[in-house]
């Protein structure tokens, strides 16, 4: 089997890294992809939304399976686009199509939809230039602290959470006016949940699923989990706190009730389901969709997949997913994230990048580097996730903190204290 894998982070160094394992695996193009990608596959150099080359090259290459990593090419549609062509109508993509995605591209639509659905999420009113006024009465029924979300996608950075009230109020007028252009011309006003958060992965092929690892991601860039949110400074998994009993909670209130609630409402989603949750007080609560994998999660998830990765691919391709089955390494996995310094605010790029070749025992997979004049240099914020197994966490740690220190660039930067707190 040819496979095309979009996107060129550390999540599509992890899932091609995995679908180079396998022994149906013919061929593997990544787009862009990475020089990490590049020792697992073929880099294709054009953008993964851009979806004429992405013709192209599933024409000329004789791709079977077309991988989405990010969002972005699922929100802009490329689903619709492959079943409105002709020659591409044939060619499995795995990933939501453009309705299927707005559990992720839409906060207002996700909400609803969890409402629909009876599935737990914090209480919440949609706000628009219309209806500011119902915005402020419901912030006013509110305690602190206060949560404001842009309704559509914007880097990560469209979730403001405030400890006063006439700030969160003139936030949201500055939302409403644009502060996050479209993305924020609706509001979503939520009710602070307080909680320990983690990360559960399905794969469905529109009608069955397979629940992945879970996982718990670290966002802020400080230590203690303070500062800036970033794109996410390590991950875990297993999740200790994501015990048997948690988890039959997240599988009976929460993913189920989502595939059916997709099958009912007539949308055909075969990919992955991120669903970020929250525990509070022992019960689940849905804080986010995302229909991509999460990074750095899959950078964990993809170490403890035992199963081959490209037979439950295949199981959605081919909707057949219940044939399939898939084995869990038992092991713990962590990932470790070095960043650019400065990041997540301003950094600067191009810093070459040693000590690659004495890493051992870890597994370094590549996120922000390109290749400049023969070398490996940095090329973003979050730089590698260097990834680990142990026999416990605590071993999985020290190889990844001893493999962090090898590698060595200018302004390098990671937090010492990645899955500290479970
Ligand atoms: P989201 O983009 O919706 O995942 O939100 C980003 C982060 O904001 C989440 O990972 C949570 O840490 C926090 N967050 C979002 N919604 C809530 C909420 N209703 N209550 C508490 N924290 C929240
Ligand atoms: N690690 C969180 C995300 O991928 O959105």
């Amino acid at each position: 089997m040819n496979i095309l894998l979009l996107g060129s982070g550390g999540r599509e160094h992890a899932m091609a890294w995995k679908i180079a394992q396998s022994p149906k695996l013919s061929k593997l193009f990544i787009a862009p992809g990475n020089p990490g990608t590049a020792t697992v596959g073929t880099n294709l150099a054009f953008a993964a939304d851009n979806f004429a080359a992405i013709k192209n090259a599933v024409i000329e290459n004789d791709i079977n399976v077309v991988v989405v990593g990010p969002e972005d090419p699922l929100v802009k549609g490329v689903v619709n686009f492959f079943q409105n062509d002709a020659e591409l109508k044939n060619i499995p993509v795995i990933g939501p199509d453009k309705v299927g995605a707005q559990l992720e591209g839409s906060k207002d639509f996700s909400k609803q939809f969890m409402f629909r659905h009876n599935i737990p999420t914090a209480g919440y009113l949609s706000v628009t230039g219309e209806n500011i006024r119902e915005g402020i009465d419901f912030l006013n029924s509110l305690q602190p602290p206060y949560v404001l979300k842009a309704d559509g996608l914007a880097a990560g950075k469209g979730v403001l959470i405030l400890n006063e009230l006439d700030e969160t109020i003139s936030e949201l007028k500055q939302m409403l006016d644009g502060k996050f252009g479209a993305a924020s011309k609706t509001v979503v006003i939520e009710e602070f949940l307080s909680g320990i958060e983690c990360s559960v992965f399905v794969i469905t092929d529109g009608k069955d699923y397979k629940i992945l690892p879970e996982a718990k991601d670290y966002k802020r860039i400080g230590e203690g989990d303070k500062g800036l949110n970033t794109g996410g400074m390590g991950a875990v998994s297993p999740v200790p706190f994501a015990n048997t009993e948690f988890m039959h909670k997240v599988e009976e209130r929460i993913i189920k009730p989502t595939i059916e609630g997709l099958i009912s409402e007539g949308i055909v989603y075969k990919g992955f389901i991120f669903f970020g949750l929250i525990k509070v007080n022992g019960e689940p609560y849905t804080i986010e969709y995302n229909a991509r994998m999460g990074d750095p999660e899959t950078e964990v998830v993809m170490l403890r997949i035992k199963s081959d990765f490209v037979d439950l691919l295949e199981g959605v391709a081919n909707g057949n997913l219940n044939e399939k089955t898939i084995e869990i390494d038992d092991r713990s996995a962590v990932t470790v994230m070095l960043v650019s310094g400065g990041y997540p605010e301003d950094y600067s790029k191009g810093k070459e990048i040693t000590g690659l070749e004495s890493v051992q025992g870890s597994i370094v997979f590549h996120a922000g580097t390109t290749l400049k004049d023969g070398k490996i240099v940095t090329n973003g914020g979050r730089v590698l996730a260097v990834s680990s197994y142990g026999k416990s966490k605590a071993e999985a740690l020290s190889f990844s903190f001893s493999n962090a220190q090898k590698i060595q660039y200018e302004g390098k930067y990671f937090r010492k204290d990645i899955g500290f707190d479970l």
